[in-house]
């Protein structure tokens, strides 16, 4: 029986690609709207790799922020062209919401208010588990050095609780960034869902750096969502994911020098041929 799919290597006909020139003319093919394809040759080729991983290995986590204002437009072509980002069967589940001027404003001090009182901040959880239940090595060790480093360039001692909270509480005014995104999900979708949302994410982020433009993904807002859902009168059915501070750095701040570790490539990626 001849099978569904025969994998191309197998067809000694058509050879395979050399280099990525040849790679691209193989995908180059006109289609329409904004996933066109353009075959990537010479200079071409060269200057897109230095773009695209000049706003990958640019993108930190930025915590404080310029007032300076990010133009409406700016943002939805931010969000335009990251919703180009992959969904299994296309479902795009991502339901974003910009906050700016007085609506950002009434979220943060709505959130503000419910983080400072403990009797309040004790009455909210997160809808969904971020972190595992039990940490174990290594992530609890890297866990812990992004803290201490953060904590360490704000000169917070590890004794000093009500600066490590006054730091929290920053998350919550978006940490002073002009734009504020509150990201959320139909809450019936499944983890492959959640995994499209990531790559949207980071598509913001990334089409973010190549505005000169930053930002901090924040989970923090997951813990608020029952403040979140009745500021922004989200319907029942869809739940937070996260929030992320959008602006432009504040190249002053001092939180901002944080500059964090990967691990390297060989305890992580596995080549076998
Ligand atoms: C989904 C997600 C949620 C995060 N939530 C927070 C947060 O609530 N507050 C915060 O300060 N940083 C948050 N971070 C930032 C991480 O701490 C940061 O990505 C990590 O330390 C690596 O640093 P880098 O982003 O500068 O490369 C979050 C990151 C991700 C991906």
């Amino acid at each position: 029986m001849k099978p569904l799919y025969q994998h191309p290597h197998k067809d000694a006909a058509q050879p395979l690609p050399q280099n990525a020139a040849e790679a691209a003319d193989l995908h180059s093919q006109p289609a329409s709207g904004e996933g066109t394809h353009r075959p990537m040759t010479g200079d071409d080729a060269e200057q897109r790799v230095a773009h695209v991983d000049e706003a990958i290995r640019s993108r930190r986590s930025i915590r404080a922020y310029l007032p300076t204002p990010v133009p409406q437009r700016m943002v939805a072509d931010i969000l335009t062209v990251a919703s180009r980002a992959p969904s299994g069967s296309n479902i795009q589940p991502w339901q974003t919401y910009v906050l700016t001027g007085q609506a950002l404003t009434a979220l943060t001090s709505r959130l503000l208010e419910a983080f400072n009182d403990p009797a309040q901040r004790l009455m909210h959880q997160e809808e969904y588990a971020y972190y595992p239940r039990e940490w174990t090595e290594p992530y609890q060790a890297r866990r812990r050095k992004v803290g201490w480093d953060l904590y360490g360039l704000l000169g917070i001692g590890r004794a000093d609780k009500d600066r490590m909270q006054g730091q929290h509480a920053r998350n919550f005014c978006f940490f002073d960034a002009p734009v504020g995104l509150i990201f959320t999900i139909d809450r019936h979708l499944e983890q492959g869902s959640w995994l499209d949302y990531g790559m949207f994410l980071q598509s913001v982020m990334v089409a973010a750096r190549a505005r000169g433009l930053d930002t901090c993904p924040q989970a923090a807002f997951a813990t608020f969502h029952q403040v979140i859902a009745a500021e922004l009168r989200l319907p029942e059915t869809r739940m937070v994911v996260c929030g992320m501070a959008l602006g432009y750095a504040d190249p002053k701040a001092i939180e901002n020098q944080l500059v964090t570790e990967r691990a390297p490539l060989d305890e992580w990626a596995h080549f076998r041929s």
